[in-house]
């Protein structure tokens, strides 16, 4: 047998041992699917392998020491974990491309979460290289959907900097799960997380803190989550990332999955052998949204920018976000990015209809000279988030060394 199917078969001893309500489940045949669901897998197989094996020295001496910062780029924050990348790399230099195949439709018609999600990358790259004592120096390329190649980052020989930061690239995790209501982010904890914007100079952070702030950006999300669902294609191009069926899970190393729902154990074993359809991870989305997402938030923060049609700038707020929550994760703190407001505020833009969330994004800025970009909520974590699935290095090479 399999080792595999053996660790699955112990796990499963032991949640039987627990669950009456699985018993049941089994006397129905549910147990067969929860097995294709991999309901008793969590975290294991090839799709989550480049979480453990990304800061390995390489043992082929062949291999290009410039590879493994592409293993630690890959693992970024990226948005419905779409992994819209490419890389090249060259004797002293990475480039790195968009795969706009992999875009969101209409959740992203400007692409904006894409470049976003590009500037982590660059980010966590950037790290590594430092990590290993390379000076790096990142061009980032304006340009729309004709130019693909979007940076360049050049390695020199220099100092080590940064370790506290790289190391943890590993262990963040987007926590979808309740934060510690008790137990909220000092004001002074803020600020210190600001600073990290000053090598940024076209982005700013804003920070919802006070009761009345946090409940209208609450309010906003839940509001945009629904218009989102009430919007066919939109809700029909988010749900294309998500993956329900383990095998496919494995196959695609890619999307949304169940294990990083930011649910208990016991709700993501059934979560896995429910019925896979719009309607019902749309229910499922909303419930989340409203509470513990939206509810035990500490606080709300939003990513601003001077120009959200400048490329540069956005993959500069993605470079921000990625340093934001390694640094969230080296003091203790959970942080999850909820953009349902700019998906809708590109979207009405792109319908032309009326600009109730452009609007409503506007007014909670209230930053002479900037536009809100990229929202998110931080706090205290009441568990530990899940690693999502990475396709590895090797698949996103364009060219092996
Ligand atoms: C631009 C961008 C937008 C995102 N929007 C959301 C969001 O609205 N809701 C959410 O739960 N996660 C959001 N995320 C988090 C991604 O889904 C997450 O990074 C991805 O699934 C990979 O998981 P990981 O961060 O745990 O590695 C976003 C991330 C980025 C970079």
């Amino acid at each position: 047998m399999p080792e595999r199917g053996i660790r699955m078969i112990i796990s499963r001893r032991n949640f039987l041992k627990t669950s009456a309500a699985a018993i049941a489940l089994i006397s129905t045949g549910g147990v067969i699917r929860a097995f294709d669901q991999g309901a008793f897998s969590t975290g294991k197989g090839p799709a989550y392998e480049p979480w453990q094996s990304w800061n390995e020295e390489d043992i082929d001496s062949d291999t290009n020491p410039l590879f493994r910062f592409v293993k630690a780029s890959i693992l970024a924050s990226n948005a419905h974990n779409t992994q819209p990348w490419l890389y090249r790399i060259r004797e002293n230099e990475i480039d790195l491309y968009t795969d706009i195949s992999r875009n969101i439709g209409t959740m992203d018609p400007y692409f904006r979460e894409m470049n976003i999600s590009l500037g982590c990358a660059i980010e966590n790259l950037d790290l590594a290289a430092n990590a290993s004592s390379y000076e790096s120096k990142v061009t980032l390329y304006p340009g729309g959907f004709e130019q693909i190649h979007v940076a360049n980052i050049t390695l020199t020989p220099g100092v080590m900097t940064s370790p506290d930061l790289y190391h943890v690239i590993g262990k963040r995790h987007t926590d979808r799960a309740a934060y510690d209501s008790d137990k909220q982010v000092e004001p002074a904890t803020l600020q210190q997380m600001e600073k990290l914007s000053s090598e940024f100079p076209d982005v700013k952070v804003a920070w919802f803190t006070d009761a009345d702030k946090k409940t209208e950006v609450g309010n906003l999300i839940i509001h945009a989550t629904e218009a989102i669902i009430g919007d066919q294609s939109q809700s029909g191009d988010s749900h294309k990332w998500n993956r329900h069926d383990w095998d496919e899970l494995q196959r695609h190393k890619d999307g949304i999955s169940i294990d990083a729902s930011g649910n208990s154990e016991m709700i993501r074993f059934f979560g896995k052998v429910l019925p896979d359809s719009v309607k019902s991870f749309n229910d499922y989305w909303l419930k989340m949204t409203k509470s513990p997402q939206v509810s035990t938030a500490s606080v709300f923060g939003m990513l601003l920018v001077r120009n959200q049609r400048d490329r540069t700038q956005l993959m500069q707020a993605g470079r921000l976000w990625q340093r934001m929550h390694l640094w969230a994760v080296t003091n203790g703190l959970a942080a999850q990015p909820l953009n349902q407001l700019h998906e809708r505020r590109d979207r009405e833009l792109q319908l032309g209809i009326e600009p109730l969330f452009g609007k409503a994004i506007e007014k909670l800025v209230n930053a002479p000279g900037y536009e809100g970009l990229f929202t998110f909520r931080m706090g205290y974590p009441t568990g530990q988030a899940l690693a999502s699935p990475r396709r590895p290095a090797e698949e996103v090479l364009l060219t092996h060394h």
